[in-house]
């Protein structure tokens, strides 16, 4: 076990545990990161070079899920600037979204994501928010039968879209669900992520950290000792440990700017997890 930890500091980094995307069998490592506000930065070297810092750290420990969006305004941009700059061209498991209305609108924009993210072909595409769904995945799976693509889904990022989420995730078939959950947001544990497993789709989880805001609310605060016991060392840990260990989640996504931040949430992936007793103690606690 301690061979495994301890991976912020130097020498050489433990591979990242991974989880199979259900509907090919493709294992990818259990936290990615996020790109919302984090990622949409001017082209100032001083604005730059932390995230070249965090995205060629996110590389060199293995790490592979980004997920950006067109409404994310310059972040697809400057994901493919910072992701050529640093030589990761084709190691980044690339996971954009289409957010807008009407078939030709939504062709456009995804052009545009594959040429600023710098690929011919994306990983995930995804329905941001459910905008014009419909329209959408019958073009997100004629692209992904072409092999234009690689896998489609759905995002959304507030329960009260779930009752519209379950009713889409029970009548249309794709990859990829992605949604929040966290310590602060657990709505999505009562119908769509058990439904997300009973239909073999792969969850993405947006919001680990409510946002930033529930991690604000503890930090400073100390952890609980029994957080040792599942080898848990920060609160970004606490919160991002309690996702993981959720059997429907396949990968996290929280977004950071900072690299000792990256470093802190991608150890979240290694040692021990919790188990249901210790999950339930972690919810009041929080
Ligand atoms: N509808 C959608 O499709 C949708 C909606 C929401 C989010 N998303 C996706 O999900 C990603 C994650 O969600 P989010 O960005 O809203 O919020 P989040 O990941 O819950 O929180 C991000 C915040 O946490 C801070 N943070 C990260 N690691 C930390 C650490 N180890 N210690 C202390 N602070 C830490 C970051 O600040 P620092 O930069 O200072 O580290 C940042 O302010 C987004 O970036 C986006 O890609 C999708």
């Amino acid at each position: 076990m301690g061979a495994l930890l301890g991976a912020s500091g130097v020498g050489a980094s433990p591979e990242p545990r991974r989880r199979p995307i259900p509907s090919s069998g493709e294992k990818i490592p259990i936290v990615g990161l996020g790109t919302w506000s984090t990622f949409d930065v001017g082209s100032a070297a001083a604005e730059r070079r932390p995230l070249e810092e965090v995205l060629a750290r996110f590389s060199e420990r293995g790490g592979r899920v980004v997920d950006s969006s067109p409404m994310y305004g310059r972040s697809e941009a400057v994901v493919g600037e910072v992701a050529a700059k640093q030589g990761l061209a084709g190691k980044l498991f690339l996971a954009t979204k289409v957010w807008t209305r009407g078939r030709q609108a939504g062709v456009t924009q995804m052009e545009t994501s594959e040429r600023l993210l710098g690929t011919k072909r994306l990983d995930l595409l995804q329905v941001h928010n459910l905008l014009d769904v419909e329209t959408h995945l019958a073009t997100l799976r004629a692209w992904k039968e072409a092999g234009r693509v690689r896998y489609i889904g759905i995002t959304h990022y507030t329960a009260s879209a779930y009752p519209e989420v379950e009713r889409v995730l029970r009548r249309e078939k794709f990859d990829f669900l992605q949604v929040n959950y966290s310590l602060a947001e657990r709505e999505a544990e009562k119908r769509i992520l058990p439904l997300a497993r009973e239909k073999g789709v792969a969850v993405l989880v947006n919001r680990p950290f409510g946002g930033g805001e529930a991690l604000r609310r503890v930090l400073g605060k100390p952890l609980p000792a029994w957080a040792a016991e599942f080898d848990c060392r920060s609160w970004a840990q606490f919160f991002l440990k309690w996702i993981l260990a959720d059997p429907a989640v396949t990968c996290a996504i929280p977004a950071t700017g900072k690299r000792a931040h990256l470093d802190d949430d991608l150890d979240a992936a290694l040692g021990r997890f919790p188990d249901e007793k210790l999950r339930r103690r972690m919810v009041d606690v929080f």
